[in-house]
């Protein structure tokens, strides 16, 4: 087993499907009157947010307590970090409070990889910068397989704002390793070139919304980032939604079986409406609670539960 999981690049095929099979036991648990493992008792679990995150920092608290880890929540709001205090030296004090693993969000892309120089647990990547988000990628694949029963195979059309997003980076990689077909589709402002031949070899690109639905299995809606946008990406809001918005027209367009995804946090009424969010195509909801198991699998595997 891997001892960090920085990237989605990090997992090769079997050991995505050892974390999604080890997820889905994970998931047995959630129907249980008492839903905690001894697995990790005696380890502690360090959740390091530099960034905002209602789904990843909760569902990654709740993961580490239903496997009776301890576990210290750090935020750098309130912390030494206003002072100044380097991520090094951070990394440095939980080190010596013994931290077993470090699950880190931070604005910068690449700190997960620096932080492993730093400490000796091991090291979890909740989303750096615009780079990378690999336990999202794995509650996603998780729940398409859910609902889809495969992977291999699968037509995954991932939409929008594909140049800020972590989440589609990381699923690019996930889903290819595990052999679904990736189309990136959104406006050629927000996928660029060089994004586009970087992901080239793994994924196709389309520009036309309408075109791709009807042969997807999946479509997957990314949140438009207007806080990461110094520039000007598209006309508005309105012009953005007409033409790469899922609303209820669009969203007949897609095969019967087919299902809707989306990160979250949604912008509603701006790439995906409300009635799309909440129809029973929808596994938004799904997904947020695919995302503890998830995150149970890769803390007990990282960490050599027993
Ligand atoms: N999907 C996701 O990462 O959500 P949060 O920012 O709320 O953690």
């Amino acid at each position: 087993m891997i001892k960090h999981l920085r990237s989605a690049a990090d997992l090769d095929a079997p050991t995505a499907t050892l974390i999604l099979d080890t997820a889905a036991e994970m998931a047995a648990l959630s129907g249980r009157e008492v839903k905690k493992l001894p697995a990790l008792r005696g380890r502690t679990v360090v959740n390091l947010f530099y960034e905002d995150s209602t789904r990843t920092r909760i569902s990654f608290e709740a993961a580490a307590k239903r496997l009776s880890a301890d576990v210290i929540n750090f935020s750098a709001k309130g912390s030494s970090v206003s002072k100044g205090e380097s991520l090094k030296d951070t990394a440095l004090t939980l080190q010596a409070m013994g931290a077993d693993a470090v699950v880190i969000r931070h604005s910068a892309s690449g700190a997960p990889h620096r932080l492993a120089n730093w400490v000796d647990g091991s090291v979890v990547n909740a989303g750096d910068g615009t780079h990378e988000h690999p336990t999202q990628a794995l509650l996603d694949a998780y729940t398409m397989r859910s609902r889809l029963g495969r992977l291999d195979g699968l037509k995954v059309a991932i939409v929008g704002d594909v140049l800020h997003s972590r989440v589609a980076r990381s699923n690019v990689l996930l889903l290819t390793t595990l052999g679904a077909q990736v189309t990136l589709v959104g406006p050629p402002t927000l996928i660029p070139l060089d994004v586009a031949a970087a992901l080239a070899e793994k994924t196709q690109v389309s520009y036309d919304l309408d075109a791709v639905l009807p042969d997807s299995d999946v479509v997957m809606m990314l949140r438009v980032q207007t806080e990461r946008m110094q520039d000007s990406y598209f006309p508005s809001a309105r012009e953005y939604s007409r033409r790469y918005g899922l609303d209820v027209a669009r969203m007949k367009k897609l095969p019967e079986h087919a299902i809707v995804m989306h990160p979250g946090p949604m912008n509603r009424g701006m790439e995906i409406a409300p009635e799309v969010a909440d129809s029973p195509r929808s596994t938004i909801v799904e997904q947020v609670a695919n995302g503890v198991s998830v995150r149970m699998a890769v803390l007990y595997l990282l960490l050599g539960g027993k």
